[in-house]
């Protein structure tokens, strides 16, 4: 048996120049190995922990140290101080998509009773940081990926939120209201030819989440086409895009005659998010 503080160690020199962070990830490693937190580790450094649990360690250290994303070894990510459930059939949620969160928020502000359409919800993170935020809003979450549906449900069921309907659906496709206050939705958009892909993302997480045609834009222009058939009057689209994106993004909604249209950036400062609004 070996100690907290010496597995630690351990872990560390496994990671080292494999991992942005070894010492962090060692000691998230393991917490998750012994199912304690970090804290834990602190506390109490000196305690044995059992071969098993150690077993365990190594076997995660390993895959950790092949690129695995740290989020699906530990099945979980944090994302609006929520924490998800996540696998390699779902998207792990980035803090750049929170922005999306602050924006819809904003529009949402003195509206309790909205209707919400969340496209590609993959994890349901952001319907999920909406339906949080806003318990009296409708919110109707959809994906093309029944292991998605399935995860965003277990996540609804963690987190007793129960302001959201998940329909497995390709875009619009099954969805049967046409009166949504807002209609949000991160979408695959990377080209396929993209060079800047890290390694990490590629291997492990979820072609279908991550990759669209015409250099990216394929989903996006779809869900910038149809979606003024299911908003509202005064309705809004909200869509995450990348960040060299914005040009081609915005001259969509104006072809489709949405006004307001603007663009926000993330803290990178990154165009990422574009909105427009419906008038009927
Ligand atoms: C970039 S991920 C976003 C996931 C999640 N909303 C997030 O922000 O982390 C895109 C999601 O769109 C889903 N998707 C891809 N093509 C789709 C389609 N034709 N219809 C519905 N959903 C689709 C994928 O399964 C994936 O969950």
């Amino acid at each position: 048996m070996t100690s907290i503080q010496k597995a630690v160690q351990h872990g560390r020199q496994l990671l080292t120049n494999k991992v942005h962070n070894p010492d962090q990830e060692a000691s998230l490693l393991l917490a998750h190995s012994i199912n304690k937190t970090k804290e834990f580790l602190i506390a109490h450094s000196d305690e044995p922990i059992s071969d098993a649990s150690f077993q365990r360690y190594q076997e995660y250290l390993s895959r950790r140290a092949e690129g695995e994303p740290i989020a699906y070894i530990q099945q979980q990510k944090e994302f609006w101080s929520l924490d998800l459930k996540v696998s390699p059939a779902v998207l792990i949620p980035r803090p750049e998509t929170e922005l999306i969160i602050e924006v819809a928020l904003e529009l949402l502000t003195g509206k309790d009773h909205a209707t919400i359409l969340d496209l590609g919800t993959g994890s349901g993170c952001i319907a999920l940081a909406l339906a949080k935020e806003k318990p009296h809003a409708q919110i109707t979450a959809c994906d093309n990926s029944s292991d998605c549906i399935d995860i965003a449900k277990v996540n609804a069921q963690n987190l007793a939120l129960d302001n959201i309907t998940f329909i497995t659906s390709h875009w619009f496709q099954s969805v049967d209201t046409n009166n949504f206050d807002i209609i949000i939705s991160n979408p695959p958009y990377i080209s396929s030819d993209d060079e800047d892909i890290e390694y990490e993302v590629q291997k492990y997480e979820p072609e279908s989440a991550l990759f669209s045609c015409n250099n990216g834009l394929e989903d996006l222009f779809h869900i910038i086409n149809h979606a003024p058939n299911y908003l509202s009057s005064y309705g809004t689209l909200l869509v995450e895009h990348g960040y060299k994106q914005g040009n081609d993004v915005r001259t969509q909604f104006s072809k489709c005659g949405y006004n307001n249209i603007h663009t926000l950036q993330d803290m990178q400062q990154h165009e990422r998010v574009t909105q427009g609004t419906v008038t009927k």
